[in-house]
């Protein structure tokens, strides 16, 4: 099969990577040199190949690239900004912090790269403050970056130049969300901003400003070292390129894989992480991230890790963060734990999902000490109803999805525990 002879591009193993002399000895920063020098590689130019690679963003909402960045209007002189976003506060999801460690100049030189199509005069990566072992890594890299001219002003003996900036995030998981994270690097509490405008329009202190995800910018330098018909060529059609999959829960290995995109999930959990821990059955497997909607172990057959293919089963890519569950899961509590992880991070601007939030755990809660009621599940639904594309920014559905569908798809488990038991369950359920 083709993916075992893939190797690896985001994460290739060569030893010391993160030092700009390696990188450079293995074609780092010519991708960089080349689009600046060469008078063929205009911004615009940019802007299409990264469109004709197809290469869509590894935030979560997969979204077109090229096309985010053809969102930018015309320079007007004035300062115009990139966000590299690299909160990964998404559960499941632990990713991004392997391209910090292993190979920051590829996100150095994706990052520098974007500024030049979009025209940015800055550049800010704003990092989740518990990283901090990875942010150090990463500064250093940026350090030797600088001294070496490709970054601040004429990078590459050119005209171009551009502001680097490495910004601490304080650990909350709204700050992962692109109008919050632009609040925050201005100071202010991070509260998402009611969209229109969107940031190509009004981003970072009102100006222009594309906001992408550390794994996305890492294959620009990739698109443009071998092309994008290359690129494209990559794993699935309508999703293609290099995908790291963090594989976790109930794994024999579990971590993070480089692959091509469309893996199919059996394939993951079966031959790459070594397949269940202690020879269990498989229960369900979270495809893409907590807020993605888990499909049941009869669901997955034939499904593989792509856009199109997740959604036809009724799930999402996200980030790509897979959690696998096996036979013995208890998912009321699984679902608790999650409906308790978005409550807590709701910022409380929405209604919606301030009190919306705070009722799934009630309910789940008394449902998983065996205190509920058969109409619990229909409320629990009516709940996700009031939830559901009602709020400022998308956090409400990432906690309202996991409840309708684990307990659409495993309504019985939720049925039974909602039945009077003689079986004592503990009074209060850890988290
Ligand atoms: C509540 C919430 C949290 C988010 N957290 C992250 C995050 O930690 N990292 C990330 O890259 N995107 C996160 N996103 C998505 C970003 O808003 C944005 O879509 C993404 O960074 C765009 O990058 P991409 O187009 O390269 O994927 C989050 C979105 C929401 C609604
Ligand atoms: S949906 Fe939730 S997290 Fe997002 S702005 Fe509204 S209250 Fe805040």
């Amino acid at each position: 099969m083709e993916w075992k002879r893939y190797r690896a591009l985001l994460l290739p193993p060569i030893p010391n990577l993160r030092d700009i002399s390696v990188y450079e000895a293995h074609g780092g920063y010519e991708a960089l040199r080349r689009v600046l020098t060469d008078p063929a590689w205009s911004p615009e130019r940019l802007i299409e190949e990264v469109k004709a690679s197809g290469l869509r963003g590894r935030g979560g909402a997969g979204f077109a690239t090229g096309l985010k960045w053809s969102f930018m209007p015309p320079p007007d002189g004035r300062p115009r900004y990139l966000c590299v976003n690299g909160d990964e506060s998404e559960p499941g999801t632990f990713k991004d912090r392997q391209i910090l460690e292993y190979n920051p100049h590829l996100l150095i030189e994706g990052a520098l790269l974007a500024a030049y199509a979009i025209r940015a005069s800055a550049i800010y990566v704003y990092i989740r403050g518990e990283y901090a072992d990875w942010i150090d890594r990463f500064e250093e890299a940026l350090e030797q970056a600088r001294a070496r001219g490709y970054v601040g002003a004429r990078i590459c003996d050119t005209d171009f130049g551009v502001a680097f900036y490495v910004h601490k995030g304080a650990g909350a998981y709204i700050c992962g969300e692109e109008s919050a994270l632009m609040e925050s690097i201005e100071g202010k509490r991070a509260y998402p901003r009611q969209k229109p405008p969107f940031p190509a329009q009004r981003g970072l202190w009102g100006r222009p400003t594309t906001i992408n995800n550390v794994e996305t910018l890492a294959n620009v330098p990739l698109i443009v070292r071998h092309g994008a018909q290359w690129y494209s060529r990559i794993g699935a059609p309508k999703h293609p390129g290099p995908i790291l999959y963090g594989i976790s829960g109930h794994v024999n290995r579990p971590g993070v894989y480089e692959l091509p995109s469309g893996m199919p999930i059996e394939t993951l959990i079966y031959e790459i992480a070594g397949g269940v821990r202690g020879g269990k059955r498989l229960k369900a497997v979270i495809p893409g991230g907590s807020s993605t909607p888990p499909l049941r172990a009869d669901q997955i057959a034939g499904i593989t890790m792509d856009a199109e293919s997740l959604r036809a089963a009724g799930s999402m890519m996200g980030t790509a963060g897979m959690v696998v569950l096996d036979e013995d899961t208890d998912m009321v509590r699984v679902l608790l734990r999650i409906a308790e992880f978005y409550h807590h991070e709701s910022c409380g601007q929405c209604t919606p999902c301030r009190e919306g939030t705070g009722w799934l755990v009630k309910i789940l809660r008394r449902i998983a000490q065996g205190e509920g009621k058969p109409s619990d599940l229909d409320l629990l639904l009516q709940i996700c109803d009031q939830m559901e594309g009602r709020t400022i920014c998308a956090l409400a559905d990432a906690a309202a999805w996991p409840v309708r569908h684990t307990v659409q798809r495993f309504r019985e488990e939720f049925e039974a525990r909602c039945r009077p038991s003689l079986v004592a369950v503990p009074e209060t359920i850890p988290s």
